[in-house]
């Protein structure tokens, strides 16, 4: 069992397969797209195999695939196959903007992806376009449809923004009048690869809240231990919402994960820097064992929360890369 500092047990690693991406939602990234690294300095997927093993071998249970968009790296789906078989690796989820994970789901089904969360800020095609500045909203929609129809289970992430999406959060709403699937409005985080231009449009979780409770009665759900999201359903509806407060950071106390990037470089806090670059540590010749109690080590000097991660940043410079490139 991996245990922090804070007497947190660790089970949940976050893995982003690429920074690359085929959106520019603007809250990630400027339009302009941000400076990928480059294809050698990216963990191999063998690298990124023998990490889950070596981590997993240590209680890491639960491994989300991120990115970027991770549906854009080839061979990804080899690599799916390779961990869903692993025995420590209980669950396998993946998050996607769903442009092109449609014709994917049989064979994620068929290895046994428990879960998928799909990004998606709105269900107009016009604002969907202005938010990703990329013309795909009918795919999206069409993934959206395919995978309430399959065994996996759906949340869609919606990040909500002043100006941008407050007209959807009603409409989202009502995907959950007769379907099972769990839709999460997000507080808006300023990495959005602009160098601290901040979060403008953000609305707070209490706002988003006082916004859904003005035209529903709604009802608390008790929330799995360490979810991010604070749980509801409305009245008679079969799916349910959340609120993740992202940026206010409410559930930091539970924090039960760590993060790998594209590059390699372990995260223990969203918004803290990177530790170590297991990458380099594998490049070097390291061991299992030494890869092991380089986790552990960081683990030891885990910080207390968000805050605290991001008051320790070099130069006490605001959190602000590319989602893209930490994998949210
Ligand atoms: P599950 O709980 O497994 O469904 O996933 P998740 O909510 O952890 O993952 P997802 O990739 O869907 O992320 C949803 C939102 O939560 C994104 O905006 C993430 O950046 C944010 N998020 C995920 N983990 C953390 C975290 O540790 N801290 C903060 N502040 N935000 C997080
Ligand atoms: N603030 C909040 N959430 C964000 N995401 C990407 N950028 C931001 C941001 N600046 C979300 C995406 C995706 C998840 C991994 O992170 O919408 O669903
Ligand atoms: Fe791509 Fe996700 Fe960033 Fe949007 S939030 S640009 S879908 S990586």
């Amino acid at each position: 069992m991996l245990v922090d500092n804070h007497g947190r047990e660790i089970n949940y690693l976050r893995l982003a397969v690429t920074d690359r991406c085929n959106l520019r939602c603007f809250y990630c990234m400027p339009e302009h797209g941000i400076k990928y690294v480059n294809r050698k300095d990216l963990l191999t997927f063998e690298e990124m195999a023998r990490l889950v093993r070596v981590f997993g071998s240590m209680g890491i249970s639960k491994v989300r695939i991120t990115g970027g968009e991770p549906f854009v790296r080839r061979g990804i789906m080899e690599f799916l196959d390779e961990i869903t078989q692993m025995d420590a690796i209980r669950e396998v989820n993946i998050t996607t903007n769903g442009t092109f994970t449609k014709d994917k789901i049989p064979r994620l089904e068929a290895m046994g992806i428990k879960s998928i969360n799909l990004s998606l800020d709105s269900l107009d095609k016009q604002r969907f376009f202005d938010i990703t500045r990329r013309d795909l909203f009918d795919d999206v929609m069409s993934t959206y449809h395919r995978l309430v129809e399959s065994s996996i289970k759906v949340k869609i992430n919606m990040v909500v923004m002043e100006g941008r999406n407050i007209e959807d959060i009603y409409s989202m709403l009502e995907l959950t009048k007769n379907e099972d699937v769990a839709v999460r409005f997000i507080e808006e985080m300023p990495f959005n690869g602009t160098d601290g231009q901040g979060n403008s449009s953000f609305w707070p979780m209490k706002q988003i809240l006082e916004h859904v409770e003005r035209k529903y009665a709604i009802k608390k759900l008790q929330d799995a231990p360490n979810s991010t999201s604070s749980n509801y359903s409305i009245d008679g509806y079969k799916g349910s919402f959340g609120i993740i407060a992202a940026y206010t950071r409410t559930f930091c106390g539970t924090c039960n994960r760590i993060r790998l990037t594209p590059q390699g470089t372990l995260r223990t806090c969203l918004y803290g820097e990177g530790k170590v670059n297991f990458r380099d540590l594998i490049r070097d010749g390291m061991t299992d064992d030494e890869l092991g109690q380089n986790l552990k080590r960081v683990l030891n000097v885990r910080e207390k929360d968000g805050f605290e991660a991001e008051k320790l940043r070099a130069g006490a410079s605001p959190a602000s890369e590319s989602m893209a490139t930490i994998g949210g």
